[in-house]
């Protein structure tokens, strides 16, 4: 059964590059990304793990711990390493999984045997403090994936946890939010004092409430 948004992340033990990780336990109370890679030496991830790692500063500013995973086992993922320090101009700063047995694979359903029956697809998960999935997103093997993107959710998602505001279409950081429609104009005018704007009772905006 695959995993949907609000579901328990599932937790795992597993050996690491940085060693042994109990999932919930490492995450703390903060917020989590575990995404999948198809497999070592392949050339989209060696991309992917590279740009993640740059973007260290970014997630630690938002309380966000990320954690990659990758079904080979944890010699070949040191190897791999080297190589996406070397050739990513970076150095890895977060914990890659080695799942030889799929265990976490399986318990995330990565594995969609009608893409590849032995290696994950592209998955990401973003977990939130409660330890609920707040976002999936699947991609196929040859597309690398977009992480500001990945970052501007957990921008939105962040906003409506901790200021019941929602995010427009194309919405970046800095622009006018929603107040969600569980909040009342009354309650609307106290929590927010930069004011709003009603176009339609259910569409109010105001501008972004931690900015
Ligand atoms: C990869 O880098 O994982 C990949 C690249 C092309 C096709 C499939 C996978």
């Amino acid at each position: 059964m695959p995993l949907r948004l609000g579901d328990d992340a599932p937790d795992f033990t597993a050996e690491t590059t940085e060693g042994t990780v109990r999932f919930h336990e490492w995450l703390g109370d903060g917020w989590g990304i575990l995404f999948s890679h198809p497999a070592d030496y392949t050339p989209v991830c060696t991309t992917e793990l590279g740009a993640v790692a740059k973007l260290k500063a970014e997630f630690e500013r938002r309380n966000v711990k990320v954690i990659g995973v990758s079904v080979d086992p944890l010699d070949s993922h040191h190897g791999w390493v080297s190589d996406i320090n070397e050739t990513q101009n970076t150095t890895m700063n977060f914990p890659l999984i080695a799942d030889p047995d799929k265990s976490v694979a399986s318990m995330y359903d990565m594995i969609h045997p009608n893409e590849d029956d032995k290696a994950t697809v592209r998955s990401v998960f973003v977990i939130g403090p409660d330890k609920k999935v707040k976002l999936t997103l699947t991609y196929p093997a040859s597309t690398g994936r977009n992480f500001a993107e990945i970052l501007r959710v957990i921008d939105s998602l962040q906003l409506t946890a901790y200021h019941q505001v929602a995010t427009p279409v194309n919405w970046e950081d800095g622009e006018d939010c929603i107040i969600v429609p569980a909040v009342t104009d009354e309650e609307a005018t106290e929590k927010f004092p930069r004011g709003f704007t009603t176009i339609k009772p259910y569409l109010r905006y105001t501008p972004q409430p931690n900015k």
